[in-house]
């Protein structure tokens, strides 16, 4: 059986202390998460990781990028070491607004993984298609590039540390959602072609929905056989529609 992830996605919202607030009202709802079988996690901003870090407990606490080289001349960049450093092991790579605003390409992303799971770290990688290419029927074609070339060269042992997120362009803070069929089917779609690049290991993948997902919906996306989980952005903010969805799973 896979265990569900509800992981927040804060992108760039909250002060360190707006964050550490958050943080400290955690406890029990990763307790009651954890008693249902549930991981729950955010992604902080860089600035704000060592302070969720540090007042929390057994929440997931994932960067929502990083670079791959260890160290250098980039300017703005945050490198794995670094992260380490902190304790965090989990990052979102490929989200769609770093493909769509830093010029995140499925190679750049393929060589973030290969460095992350090199380093025992767990990938969580966003997959999705734009509106244009859901209305040119293209939804297939384009995940199925962006897996291919993103999860390349990685042995099946490492597929044990990675997340696939499918995420619909159009439905990222828009407030349309994909409907539960179209959800399933995509990430039924992801699980597949992962087998057909690393076999049996896809079985035990997370595959996780995200886009416009709330506690009013998001039990009737976990209630698809291949959604595990979801990358929530904007209901992730407020500590209230954290635990909503918690309790929405449990
Ligand atoms: P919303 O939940 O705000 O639509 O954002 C989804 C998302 O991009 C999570 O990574």
């Amino acid at each position: 059986m896979r265990k569900k992830l509800l992981l927040g996605n804060w992108k760039m919202n909250k002060t360190v202390l707006e964050a550490k607030s958050f943080a400290k009202l955690t406890a029990p709802i990763v307790k009651m998460a954890s008693s249902a079988g549930i991981l729950v996690g955010v992604a902080p901003t860089y600035l704000s990781l060592d302070a969720v870090k540090s007042n929390s407990s057994g929440l997931i606490v994932a960067a929502q990028n990083c670079h791959y080289e260890d160290h250098g001349a980039f300017t703005g960049e945050v490198s794995i070491p670094m992260l380490k450093e902190l304790g965090i092991d989990w990052v979102i790579i490929g989200h769609s607004e770093r493909r769509q605003y830093d010029n995140e390409t499925d190679e750049k992303c393929n060589k973030k993984i290969q460095k992350l799971l090199a380093n025992n770290m767990t990938v969580v990688y966003c997959v999705g298609e734009t509106l244009k290419e859901f209305e040119e029927g293209l939804t297939k074609e384009v995940v199925e590039r962006q897996l291919r070339v993103g999860l390349k060269d990685l042995n099946s042992e490492q597929l044990r540390n990675v997340v696939v997120a499918y995420e619909p362009v159009w439905s990222i803070g828009t407030g349309k959602n994909a409907s539960e069929e179209i959800a399933e089917d995509v990430c039924a779609f992801v699980r597949n072609i992962v087998k057909s690049m690393y076999g049996a290991v896809s079985e035990e993948l997370l595959v996780l929905y995200g886009g416009s997902v709330k506690p009013e919906n998001i039990a009737g996306y976990l209630s698809q056989a291949d959604v595990d989980g979801a990358l929530v952005g904007g209901a992730s903010l407020k500590i209230e529609s954290f635990e909503a969805m918690v309790k929405a799973l449990i």
